[in-house]
């Protein structure tokens, strides 16, 4: 297991998805009390000066989306986040999907996955003061589908190392439909080349997946697959009044983070 998403924390993937996720559970939320399960979960918060600071990342992410204003509504709530953990101005401290879905309103019940025993253990602390949430040390993928109850929300977000990720995540998320029909599941992937993407979503389809809505953001064309040129939150369930709403917030991603020939596109297979 070699990845850490401290290096990552904050980039441009994080505020598509974590932007997507704030906007999906505030439209979850008159459903009633939430369960919110995470098969990912990370560490749960993140010090940009650390591991982030070497990769520059977050610099092209949120340290943009600091300084922005007149944000669509989602990026707006995660900038107020973000703001919310850094307190003295300096954009220091970076929320991990653990912390921004255990401090979201409607959420009665957050339980986060992770395998790797010292991120396991960050993220017990880093959900200290949050009674409602479990950090769970374990296979996500595994567990996740009986521990998901309706209303509510199944986050998978694997680092994508292993070649099977992806038909886990298509595996886990039909069984959690096929045990909770009304959880709302919600994937990450990178964007690399797109043939990897369609099979997923084919996968998905075999699967007996349906009412699926992608959220794409193209940050440059596809022409290097070795790169991440973009990222996916693939969602199966959620709300159709909440498509113009994600495709304001992957337009600004693209617009300010992306080369030209980025695409922004929020659309159903
Ligand atoms: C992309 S990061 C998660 C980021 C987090 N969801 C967020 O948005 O803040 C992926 C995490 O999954 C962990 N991981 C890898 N395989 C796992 C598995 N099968 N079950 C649970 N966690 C796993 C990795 O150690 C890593 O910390």
């Amino acid at each position: 297991m070699n990845y850490r998403h401290s290096f990552h924390a904050g980039n441009f993937a994080d505020l598509v998805k974590h932007a997507g996720l704030l906007g999906l559970l505030r439209a979850l939320a008159p459903r009633g009390p939430l369960t919110v399960v995470d098969t990912h979960a990370g560490a749960g918060l993140y010090d940009l000066d650390g591991d982030a600071s070497r990769s520059k990342e977050a610099e092209a992410g949120v340290l943009r989306l600091m300084q922005a204003d007149a944000l669509p509504g989602p990026l707006a709530q995660l900038q107020a986040a973000v703001r919310a953990l850094n307190p003295d101005g300096r954009t220091r401290w970076y929320p991990g999907s653990p912390r921004l879905v255990a401090a979201a309103p409607g959420v009665a019940r957050y339980v986060g996955f992770e395998l790797n025993p010292p991120v396991a253990e960050a993220l017990t602390e880093a959900l200290a003061d949050f009674p409602m949430a479990t950090a769970e040390a374990g296979d996500g993928y595994a567990a996740a589908p009986t521990v998901c109850q309706a209303p509510g929300l199944l986050l998978i977000d694997p680092p994508f190392e292993r070649p099977d990720d992806y038909l886990r995540a298509v595996d886990c998320a039909a069984e959690t439909r096929r045990l909770r029909p009304g959880v709302v599941v919600a994937i990450w992937t990178p964007l690399k080349d797109l043939e990897t993407f369609d099979g997923f979503l084919r996968g998905l389809a075999k699967a007996g997946l349906a009412d699926v809505l992608v959220v794409e953001a193209r940050l440059r064309p596809l022409t290097n697959p070795m790169k991440m040129n973009g990222c996916t939150l693939t969602l199966i369930g959620a709300p159709a009044t909440l498509e113009p709403e994600l495709q304001a917030v992957t337009d600004w991603v693209v617009d300010t983070l992306g080369d030209p020939g980025g695409r922004a596109r929020v659309w159903r297979p």
